[in-house]
Parts: structure tokens; C-alpha cells; sequence
């Protein structure tokens, strides 16, 4: 059974994971955190918390809010900033089968691009996740992915300043996905991951006032699995790329769907608050599913139903 994919086919070194099945950025801490509970190195890839240039401290609290079916949160990015990263994690990672590949968010073009510089050639760090829009930070993120020319503009810069893969991240909190999807394709991303939180807010009734400390917050679990579907199954058409399905998936059910909409890896993310061996347990259902049905190779799956 092969269940191999390739997300940076038209990169030279390649980003091959032995299966598709990644965790999420944010909501996996540096992977070293969940090496005790179960064979990381089994997975696919792991994808880094948000780096940035500098240190940051986030939000004010309080950072989450639980909803029916899905969390609202407002972390705001609190990091330990790219130097730390390169200097603590990566020789960790270096030791790793698993490939990593680290999310980056600037403030300006030139910030993303030089994270990506700093990154090249560091350690075994696998690829760069290009996070063109985090809904929770007042400068930067949100305007990058939500519109395609800037989206374009982070994506080029990213692309001049690495030889990394590059895997660009998009926000639903646009009008045109599509247009944003196609835009950085064409500026030299290697592939796509969607999406990224949904922007929400929770109101206190009894202070009478916003419930998170940054006001708006993310949303995202398994509210949003069928937005999330609905916009992997429209990019997927509209670009050549490899594209990387994220949103409320939890069981290996929700992971096939996003497959068969076109995606050829997923990301585990807030599943793993309530269930850390989530990742693990989705990969072992899609083996189980292959098997059941007699599929030889997961390809055979990948945009089945739009076939
Ligand atoms: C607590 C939390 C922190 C997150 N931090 C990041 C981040 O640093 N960078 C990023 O690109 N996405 C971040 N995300 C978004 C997730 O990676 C993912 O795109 C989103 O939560 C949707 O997937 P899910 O419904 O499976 O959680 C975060 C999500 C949560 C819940």
C-alpha cells in the first residue's frame, strides 16, 4: 500500500512525506511535547507554532472560548521568535525522521522574506509554511492573504529569499480564495494549505463586553469542516498544486473527505487539544480504510470526488 505523497514536485529538493497525515500549526507546540504519548516520527510532517523575527508575548487574556463544535482563540502569536527557533528546536529536529516544516508570519514583505533567509540551509528543517493570514494580529497577516496581489507580492518574496519548499497558507477571511489561491501559485508557492481560522467573537453578558482580551478571536474544529471542504474542493480545481486540507478534521472520516475533495495531505489541529493521539488515530483509519478497500495507492484517492 503506498501512502506516500509528494507536495513540492516542481521544488529541486522535494518535500516527500511517507504519508499524509500532518499536524497543525499552533496546536502541535514543537512536536517535542507529544513524544511521549506516541510515535511522532510516524506522521507525515510536523508543522511548527507561528515564528516571527522577534519574540512575542500575544494577547491579552483570555485567549480562548470554547464553542458549540469549535474554540475561538486569540493567541496572538506568542513565540519564541526565529532565533530561538534555529538555536533550541532545529538541532532537535535534525535528529527526527519526521520532516518539519516551520509556519512563518511577518508584519512586512521584507520580514517574511527575511525569515525565510534565516531559515535556509538550517538543520534538517524540511519547508516553510507561509501563514499569509492570522486573523488575531492587527498588523500584517490578515491584509497579505486576503488580498491576491499581496498575497502574490509575500509569496515572491519568500520564494527569492529560499530554496525551502514553500507551502503557502490561506485565510477564508477573503472574498476570493480562488483569486488568492491562483495568485501565489503563480508566484512560485509549491503548494497550498487552506485554512487558516475563521474571524469570530464571543460576548461576556455578563461583563457586558467582548469575552477575549484581543476582542475578535479565530475560529476553528469541526464548525468549520464543511467551509473548509467546500474551499479545498474549489481551490483544488482552480490550481495544478499540491494542496494541503485543513480545517476541523478529527477522525480519519473527515481526513478522506478533504482527500477525495482534492487534497493530497491534511493537518490535524484542534482535535488534538481533546485528543492528542488524534493525528495518529487518523492515520491509522485512512491504512484501515485503503485496506478495507482495496485501495493500492493513496493517489488512487486524491480529488476522487470530482471525478
Ligand atoms: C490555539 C491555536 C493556535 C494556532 N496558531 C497558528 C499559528 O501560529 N499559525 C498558523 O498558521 N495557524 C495557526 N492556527 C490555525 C491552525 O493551524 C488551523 O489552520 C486551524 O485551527 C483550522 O484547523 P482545525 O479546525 O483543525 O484546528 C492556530 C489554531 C489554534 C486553535
Amino acid at each position: 500500500m503506498k501512502l506516500s505523497v509528494e507536495l513540492a514536485p516542481r521544488n529541486k529538493r522535494g518535500l516527500l512525506l511517507a504519508n499524509p497525515v500532518m499536524t497543525a500549526s499552533g496546536t502541535f507546540g514543537w512536536g517535542t511535547e507529544y513524544e511521549h504519548l506516541f510515535d511522532i516520527q510516524r506522521l507525515g510532517a510536523i508543522v511548527c507554532k507561528g515564528t516571527t523575527l522577534k519574540p512575542r508575548e500575544g494577547n491579552p487574556q483570555p485567549r480562548l472560548a470554547e464553542t458549540p463544535c469549535g474554540v475561538l482563540n486569540a493567541i496572538g502569536l506568542q513565540n519564541i521568535g526565529v532565533e530561538a527557533v534555529i538555536k533550541e528546536k532545529a538541532p532537535i529536529w535534525a535528529k527526527w525522521r519526521v520532516p518539519v516544516i516551520v509556519n512563518i508570519l511577518g508584519e512586512t514583505v521584507e520580514e517574511y522574506a527575511e525569515l525565510a533567509k534565516k531559515l535556509d540551509g538550517v538543520g534538517k528543517i524540511s519547508g516553510l509554511e507561509v501563514n499569509i493570514g492570522c486573523p488575531n494580529v492587527e498588523a500584517g497577516g490578515a491584509e497579505f492573504g486576503a488580498d491576491p496581489l499581496l498575497a502574490a507580492k509575500v509569496t515572491a518574496a519568500v520564494k527569492k529569499a529560499t530554496s525551502l519548499p514553500l507551502m503557502v497558507k490561506l485565510t477564508p477571511n477573503t472574498g476570493d480564495i480562488v483569486g488568492v489561491a491562483k495568485a501565489v501559485a503563480e508566484a512560485g508557492a509549491d503548494a497550498i494549505s487552506l485554512i487558516n481560522t475563521i474571524k469570530g467573537i464571543a460576548i461576556d453578558i455578563s461583563k457586558r463586553r467582548p469575552l477575549l482580551g484581543n476582542i475578535s478571536g479565530g475560529l476553528s474544529g469541526p464548525a468549520i469542516k464543511p467551509i473548509a471542504l467546500y474551499m479545498v474542493y474549489e481551490v483544488a480545481q482552480a490550481v495544478k498544486l499540491p494542496v494541503v486540507g485543513i480545517g476541523g478534521i478529527s477522525t480519519a472520516e473527515d481526513a478522506l473527505e478533504f482527500i477525495m475533495a482534492g487534497a493530497s495531505a491534511v493537518q490535524v489541529g484542534t482535535a488534538n487539544f481533546s485528543n492528542p493521539q488524534a493525528p495518529i488515530e487518523v492515520l491509522e483509519g485512512i491504512e484501515q480504510f485503503m485496506q478495507k478497500e482495496g485501495i493500492e495507492d493513496i493517489a488512487e484517492l486524491i480529488g476522487i470526488a470530482r471525478r
